[in-house]
């Protein structure tokens, strides 16, 4: 048997999906896949489907800077040339660059076909493919263009994390933290508990199966972000992002993990002096994080590209700058008017931290 949540399966051989499969008479199915998932993750459904005779394989460039317009007209361009109608269903299987995409590229084909997803990243699973956000980037501006719409499925099966490089999955970490902080202080125990270290022995069932169930609860209470609520899934992100193009405009990589758990840690110290965040909860998120990412610093030349990228938030207006901000363990509150000033102290502060940290690496010497 498998579990679920909503429409979201956990499919450990991919019974599930067969089933539906058979049971569901689709025109065409479309698998929309990247190089690599192609590579590691398409065996391991094909040898579960491999009854069906009616499907196609679509294959794209994988990395982020594909994510685009240019890559969309192809989708579409292929999709014609297959003469795929709208009782066809597209597969999406990879990271949260295909679901996303995938996502996008089904939502308004011949008005929208039906898609499922298939993540095949630790992101993937717990974040990107759960919610029903779907889009690209334009201009050099992240998600620009998107639209909400949910898959009719979500396919969830562990065995894709075995291939991941290290780096993906210190990836997908940072936002597994953050649902401990900002929704369920219980989970961050259970985080805690665990060494990320180790990630070849540890058994992701249960981090992996609490994690989508957060992430859901959080997008039911809010599904169009209309009460505002579903914007605490931000935490870290109004300075983490900031960090994190601001590192891709230094044409240096730095992952989307490490970006917000370095933003969680500014904005947890922003959150201790304007939220009433208790010291102690400070350190311990700081004692959290630093077991896993090591701390940079940013040249206080610099601080003013990272206000400017502040800016482009979407979660502004008026104006002013808008940020979530922990409260306690397991409770985060959002629309909180943050001053340039504040922002500019939590970036020394972590600057601060990248100096006595280096000190102390010296001093043992
Ligand atoms: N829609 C949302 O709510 C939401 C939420 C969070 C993030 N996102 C988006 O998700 C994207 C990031 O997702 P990501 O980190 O999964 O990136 P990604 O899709 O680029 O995947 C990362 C890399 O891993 C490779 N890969 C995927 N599965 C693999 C496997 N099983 N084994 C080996 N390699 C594999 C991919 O080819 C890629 O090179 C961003 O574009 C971000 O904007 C969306
Ligand atoms: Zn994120």
């Amino acid at each position: 048997m498998y579990k679920k949540i909503n429409n979201i399966i956990f499919d450990k051989k991919f019974k599930f999906l067969k089933k539906y499969l058979k049971k569901n008479i689709f025109t065409n199915i479309i698998l929309l896949l990247d190089v690599n998932t192609k590579n590691k993750c398409l065996n391991l459904i094909l040898k579960k489907i491999n009854f069906l005779k009616n499907y196609k394989i679509i294959i794209i460039k994988s990395g982020e800077k594909y994510k685009n317009i240019n890559t969309c007209i192809k989708i579409w361009e292929k999709l014609i040339s297959f003469k795929i109608d709208k009782n066809s269903i597209i597969i999406n299987i990879g990271g949260g660059v295909i679901t996303d995409i995938g996502g996008f590229i089904s939502s308004l084909f011949k008005r929208g076909i039906k898609f499922i997803n298939i993540p095949t990243t630790l992101l993937g699973m717990i974040d990107a493919s759960i919610g029903g956000k779907n889009g690209i980037n334009f201009k050099n501006l992240k998600n620009e263009i998107g639209i909400i719409k949910n898959p009719i499925l979500i396919i969830i099966n562990y065995l894709f994390i075995k291939t991941l490089p290290k780096k993906e999955i210190f990836s997908g970490l940072g936002e597994l933290l953050k649902y401990g902080l900002i929704f369920n202080k219980k989970y961050w125990y259970f985080l805690k508990k665990i060494n990320f270290n180790n990630y070849n022995d540890i058994n992701w069932n249960k981090i992996i199966y609490k994690a989508v169930f957060i992430k859901n609860k959080i997008v039911n209470k809010d599904p169009e972000e209309i009460l505002g609520f579903r914007k605490i899934l931000n935490f870290g992100h109004t300075i983490g992002h900031a960090i994190e193009s601001f590192f891709l405009y230094k044409k240096k990589y730095i992952s989307h993990g490490k970006s917000i758990s370095l933003g969680m840690l500014c904005e947890s110290w922003i959150s201790k002096k304007i939220n009433n965040l208790k010291n102690k909860e400070y350190i311990e998120i700081y004692n959290e994080i630093i077991k896993y990412y090591k701390i940079i610093k940013i040249k206080e030349k610099y601080f003013n590209k990272i206000i400017n990228f502040i800016k482009n938030d979407k979660k502004n207006y008026n104006n002013n700058i808008y940020f979530c901000l922990l409260k306690k363990i397991g409770k985060c509150s959002f629309n909180k008017k943050v001053n340039k000033d504040l922002i500019l102290m939590s970036l020394k502060n972590m600057n601060k931290i990248y100096y006595f940290k280096k000190k102390k690496k010296n001093d043992k010497r």
